[in-house]
């Protein structure tokens, strides 16, 4: 067991009801409800708590257990004994017609139910697994229903979780956030970004504010530029049309601009809810708006080599499954640094990292030889978990001459630690805390847009052509991506 030092925040879940609408769909199965079973497993579920699964097939009650003890396999927990009998003692069915009145008058009877049975007072958290086309559908249905009531104390709250991508352009998205809000209010909707509920990726900012030795450094007078790398092997994985409609780029963006903002937004006065979105907002507020020419020139976009023969895949399909490009934060923090960022599908084994690249030494011994940049500190996030600095030293010998060595620090190294939640967990407790800390603001939301349209509106200009490159399955992307950096005298690591 390690102790602890110094500040130690501690979020406790409220006992709810967790409504998930969209159960029978890819998100539930892959990551809600393992998330869910997770929270029973590790006894981090509030003591009093159910979970009412919602999708228009109908199902019995075998059929729902066996589809909930097989996606639980899959998703690697070993599901038995009384863990799953207490996560299935919690697991009810409804079967959905979103466009019914009658539906949601038959839900807010079931809640009443079983917020009798579990000993919950009208606390319910309702998560929209669902299209975002449908988020104005249920929340105007669950809202008529009465359901979104929140008085704002903590006797009865109300609250709504939706996943990126919000829609598919600002427009769509603005137009689902109004719809939302006709619903519910602002401090009622949780956007969820899973990387923000990611153990590393918390420990970026633990960190900094921590360790003073190096946010002092985390600054354009010692920092040449940041990488930011999403990799997957993973390709499509059954959700062929929603890559299709969509593409990586706002797939992903999100998850990529909340790593740059954790990693280079100014230090929060506090980890609340306020102080920390107005520093994160700081930051978004300090990347340079870009015209679509100028956010072209500074990205690259491609497709590996297989995608067209995918099933389901348009012969001519310009959807791209990679991306990488370049932007700068203009504070005084960063300004001048570039930051590299890069994600994409089936570039070989899954990495995701940042690194901060420290300036090369400028000490006279080094005067005429590139010794590249020895310096770097990189988050591992995936699969590893770990930091590293890289640094050189004395080679040991009777000569002075130099190597490159690097320092780790593994993150879990106790068995207590490997217990930890995972990133839906933790976002879970978050949101049955009322702790909006983790989630994204509407503001976070439109930057993002704002920051991808010209880039879209580039792409569209030219779907399928010069600009959508192709690279081989396994590789690191395209020829073009490594080219957008190294124009810049610096290569991908
Ligand atoms: C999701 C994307 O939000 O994040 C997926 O929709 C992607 O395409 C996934 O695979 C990556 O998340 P993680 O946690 O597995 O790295």
């Amino acid at each position: 067991m390690t102790d602890t030092i110094g500040f130690c925040q501690e979020t406790r879940p409220d006992n709810c009801g967790f409504v998930l609408f969209g159960a029978t769909g890819d998100l539930a199965g892959k990551k809600i409800l393992p998330a869910l079973f997770g929270l029973c497993q590790k006894k981090l579920a509030p003591h009093n708590f159910y979970i009412l699964l919602i999708a228009r097939t109908a199902l019995t009650r075998p059929e729902l257990e066996s589809r909930l003890t097989g996606l639980l396999a899959r998703a690697g927990l070993s599901a038995e004994g009384d863990c799953l009998a207490d996560f299935l003692g919690r697991v009810e069915y409804l079967r959905a017609d979103y466009t019914s009145v009658d539906f949601y008058r038959g839900l807010a009877a079931r809640l009443d139910e079983l917020d009798a049975k579990h000993g919950v007072s009208k606390k319910r958290l309702f998560y929209l697994a669902i299209p975002p086309a449908a988020f104005g559908t249920v929340t105007d249905g669950i809202r008529d229903a009465g359901l979104l009531a929140d008085p704002g104390d903590c006797t009865c709250w109300s609250r709504l979780i939706i996943e990126k991508p919000y829609g598919a352009s600002l427009e769509r998205a603005c137009a689902v956030d109004a719809g939302l809000k006709q619903g519910a209010d602002e401090s009622q909707i949780y956007r969820i970004d899973h990387f923000t509920g990611k153990e590393t990726v918390q420990n970026v900012l633990a960190l900094r504010s921590a360790n003073s030795v190096f946010d002092e450094t985390w600054n354009s007078r010692c920092i040449d530029h940041v990488q930011i790398t999403v990799f997957e092997a993973l390709g499509l994985e059954g959700r062929t049309g929603f890559f299709e409609n969509l593409g990586l780029a706002r797939d992903m963006m999100s998850h990529l601009l909340q790593l740059a903002a954790i990693t280079a937004m100014d230090l929060p006065a506090s980890f609340r809810d306020t102080d920390f979105k107005a520093e994160k907002l700081r930051f978004f507020g300090s990347i340079p708006a870009r015209e679509r020419a100028a956010a072209a020139a500074c990205a690259v976009r491609a497709q590996y080599e297989g995608y067209r023969r995918e099933p389901g895949v348009a012969a001519g399909s310009a959807a791209e499954t990679f991306i990488a490009f370049r932007f700068f934060v203009d504070n005084d923090r960063w300004r001048g640094v570039p930051f590299y960022v890069r994600a994409g599908k089936k570039t070989g084994a899954k990495r995701t990292k940042i690194s901060l690249v420290y300036k090369k030494p400028e000490h006279g011994v080094f005067h005429g030889t590139d010794i590249g940049y020895p310096n770097v500190f990189t988050f591992n996030i995936h699969p590893e978990e770990d930091m590293t600095f890289s640094l050189i030293a004395k080679h040991p010998g009777p000569k002075l001459c130099f190597v490159p060595r690097t320092m780790r620090l593994g993150y879990r190294e106790h068995a207590e630690e490997a217990a930890a939640p995972t990133d839906y967990e933790r976002l879970l407790i978050e949101a049955m805390a009322g702790d909006q800390t983790l989630f994204l603001s509407v503001f976070e939301m439109q930057f993002m847009w704002e920051f991808l349209s010209p880039l879209l509106a580039a792409w569209q200009a030219d779907p399928g052509g010069g600009s959508l490159y192709t690279y081989p399955e396994g590789s690191d992307g395209p020829a073009q991506a490594a080219a957008l950096i190294e124009k810049d005298g610096r290569a991908w690591l």
